[in-house]
């Protein structure tokens, strides 16, 4: 008898909401685990999906774990019981197996790491207008690998994602930790508020900075990620192509390699880790969340975005 592949999706988030939209229209079958007394029941029900109760997914072979990764580990001690021995436990982001031995806790389960590299609301627009999706996949922790690897790769496509690359759990989540979570997340938006209160400093108006700075940036990724660097630098004006090269050499690289060497050898020794698990996420959030509110920059983006709608 052929397996049944249906999908059980747990959770209503950024990533589930996507993963549920694609598949469903790609007709791969899926359905939704949501908690007990979660307020987003009737959600997946409006876009077409059935859900399912805690009481039925021993029916079922295949979850993808679409939830923070700090609550996975909550959510396998609960219902370890409820799921069917070697279900199949798909993550999109490798950190809770890496970091907390999920596949030796709770080795009676295949764990498997499909990791979009991207951000939700990207993975739906991508699927709509048929851009493929870049994403990684581990099977390591799988007994049969080969049969994991043609199910991950079915359900890569029916996502949206078109040959996404073999990777191990321990690379894809120092990768992720080391450069999108910690460098780009860290540096991008800091350096483009540092060039826009300068800018503000020495007089420039607004709007001018504003667009002299979080606008260009984009512009900039744009031709970048289309074209590539060496087109782009070819494609540049002569006065930002010497500009930027006289930038270039200015640029401290040792101090950033610094900075690098000592971010990739906490990550590797578990004290990036160690230091995360000390912090109050909802502490942070909120402060992150206070800084940007008051900063001038998110008060011109906001003007910005209400006088253009
Ligand atoms: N966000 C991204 O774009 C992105 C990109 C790449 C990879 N990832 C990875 O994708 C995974 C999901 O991230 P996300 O940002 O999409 O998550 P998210 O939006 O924060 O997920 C929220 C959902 O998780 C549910 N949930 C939380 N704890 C739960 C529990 N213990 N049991 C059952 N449901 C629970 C919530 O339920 P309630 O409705 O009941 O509150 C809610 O529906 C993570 O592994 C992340 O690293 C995310």
């Amino acid at each position: 008898m052929k397996e049944d592949k249906t999908l059980i999706i747990v959770g209503w988030g950024n990533q589930a909401q996507s993963w549920a939209c694609n598949l469903r229209d790609s007709h791969y079958p899926c359905k939704i685990y949501l908690r007990a007394g979660s307020h987003k029941a009737n959600f997946p029900v409006q876009q077409g999906l059935s859900t399912v109760k805690a009481s039925q997914l021993a029916q079922y072979q295949n979850f993808a774990l679409l939830i923070p990764d700090q609550n996975h580990l909550e959510f396998l001690n609960k219902h370890q019981d409820h799921l069917p021995k070697a279900a199949k436990i798909i993550y999109a982001h490798g950190h809770s197996v890496h970091t907390l031995k999920l596949d030796q806790k709770f080795n009676q389960f295949e764990h498997l790491l499909l990791a979009p590299k991207s951000i939700a609301s990207a993975m739906r627009k991508d699927y709509l207008n048929q851009q493929n999706i870049q994403a990684v996949f581990s099977t390591e922790h799988s007994q049969n690998p080969k049969q994991s690897e043609s199910f991950l790769k079915e359900l890569a496509a029916a996502i949206g994602i078109q040959n996404p690359y073999p990777v191990s759990f321990e690379e894809e989540t120092c990768c992720d930790l080391f450069s999108e979570q910690s460098l780009l997340c860290g540096a991008l938006p800091t350096l483009i508020e540092q060039n826009y209160n300068f800018l503000i400093q020495k007089g420039i108006p607004n709007h001018l900075a504003y667009l002299e700075t979080w606008h260009e940036f984009f512009l900039i990724a744009d031709v970048l990620k289309a074209k590539g660097p060496k087109e782009f630098f070819k494609m540049i004006s002569p006065n930002a192509l010497m500009g930027s090269q006289q930038y270039n050499q200015k640029y401290n690289k040792q101090e950033t390699e610094k900075l690098m060497e000592e971010l990739h050898r906490e990550i590797k020794d578990g004290s990036f880790d160690q230091k995360i698990q000390k912090m109050s996420f909802k502490e942070i959030q909120n402060q992150v969340e206070e800084y940007w509110q008051q900063s001038p920059l998110q008060k011109m983006y906001q003007q910005m975005n209400e006088s253009q709608s």
